[in-house]
């Protein structure tokens, strides 16, 4: 069987430093704000898949069949020995892309879940013995070391999750990423784009109620690790587009005025009637938004794939 390693550069109480302090800053500032990587425990990832499946939620579909579409295309132009995936989750869109690159070596999937990338790594390198997988959990966020593997070296970040970073965050992320590449190695990036705004708060307040539960599950996420007293149901889920930063919010609308109580941090947070948190940014894109965060970068953009319907696109941004 082929290696599989695995490395761990997140210290295993990382994560409860992180959320403690995100809880903390988030809403003790006006607005109050809660950052979406706490969205994802065992019941937001599975609610997260659910969400990829609804009728209204089209970005997941736009990107398979870019990456169906266009995978060869990717591997001609990249040549790629090394696939390093940033959140690479369960790596199910990626099989696309292992499948055309006929010159792969390494797999280096990225992810802060250990039991997501453990499941996926293995079944991988049965399945593919003469790949190599090195497995990192690692906050991509907080800078990455690569381990050292053959070029050219092809980072993916799909799925849109960019979208999630603030623009200051977005240009850091970015440096980040091209600090990892040499001249000639290369970034793909999903990013959903701007279209028409019913399409777009559509998805983000599904008719069925799935990215309503998404969105108030991160108050239990508080609850359950920090000993809140959130009550979910005394939130209102809000999306709405703001057509000046092309990005959709998402938000927790209290429906009375309460007082949440959380031990872990002696804090108690007062909400008025009314008062929204806002818990998630989702940035759409232009070409040439993508193309000059790319350029800011030192990455070119040499190639911009999108589907049938215009509403997601696939960069490949070329090291310079
Ligand atoms: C996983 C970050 C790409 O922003 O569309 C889905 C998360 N939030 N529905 C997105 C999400 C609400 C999703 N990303």
């Amino acid at each position: 069987m082929s290696p599989f390693l695995i490395t761990r550069t997140l210290p295993e109480d990382a994560t409860e430093a992180a959320l403690r302090s995100d809880v903390l800053h988030g809403l003790t500032r006006t607005p109050k704000t809660l950052p979406p990587k706490w969205f994802y425990d065992a019941l937001g990832s599975e609610l997260f898949e659910e969400i990829t499946a609804l009728p209204e939620y089209y970005p997941t579909r736009a990107e398979r069949e870019i990456l169906a579409a266009r995978a060869p295309e990717i591997a001609a132009a990249t040549g790629a020995r090394t696939l390093v995936e940033l959140g690479s989750g369960s790596s199910e869109k990626t099989r696309h892309l292992l499948d055309a690159l006929p010159d792969l070596h390494t797999y280096v999937p990225v992810d802060v879940s250990a039991s997501a990338l453990t499941q996926a790594g293995r079944a991988l390198a049965a399945e593919r013995p003469a790949l190599d997988v090195h497995a990192l959990i690692a906050d991509f966020t907080g800078g990455l070391t690569l381990p050292d593997t053959p070029g050219p070296r092809l980072v993916a970040f799909l799925g849109g999750t960019i979208g999630n970073l603030l623009p200051a965050e977005r240009a850091a992320f970015l440096a980040s990423v091209r600090s990892l590449l040499s001249p000639g190695d290369h970034l793909l990036l999903g990013t959903d784009l701007v279209k028409d705004e019913s399409v777009l708060v559509a998805a983000y307040d599904d008719a069925a109620g799935v990215t309503a539960a998404f969105n108030k599950n991160v108050l239990s996420v508080v609850n359950r690790e920090l000993g809140a007293d959130f009550d979910p149901d005394a939130f209102d889920h809000v999306a709405r587009w703001n057509a000046g930063e092309e990005w959709i919010e998402m938000r927790l609308r209290a429906r009375s005025a309460q007082t949440v109580k959380i031990p872990a941090l002696d804090l108690a947070v007062e909400f008025a009637a009314g008062e929204e948190l806002r818990t998630e940014v989702s940035a759409k894109f232009r070409e040439e938004r993508v193309r000059a965060e790319l350029a800011a970068a030192g990455l070119g953009l040499s190639h911009w794939w999108t589907d049938t319907g215009g509403r997601f696109a696939l960069s490949l941004g070329t090291a310079r």
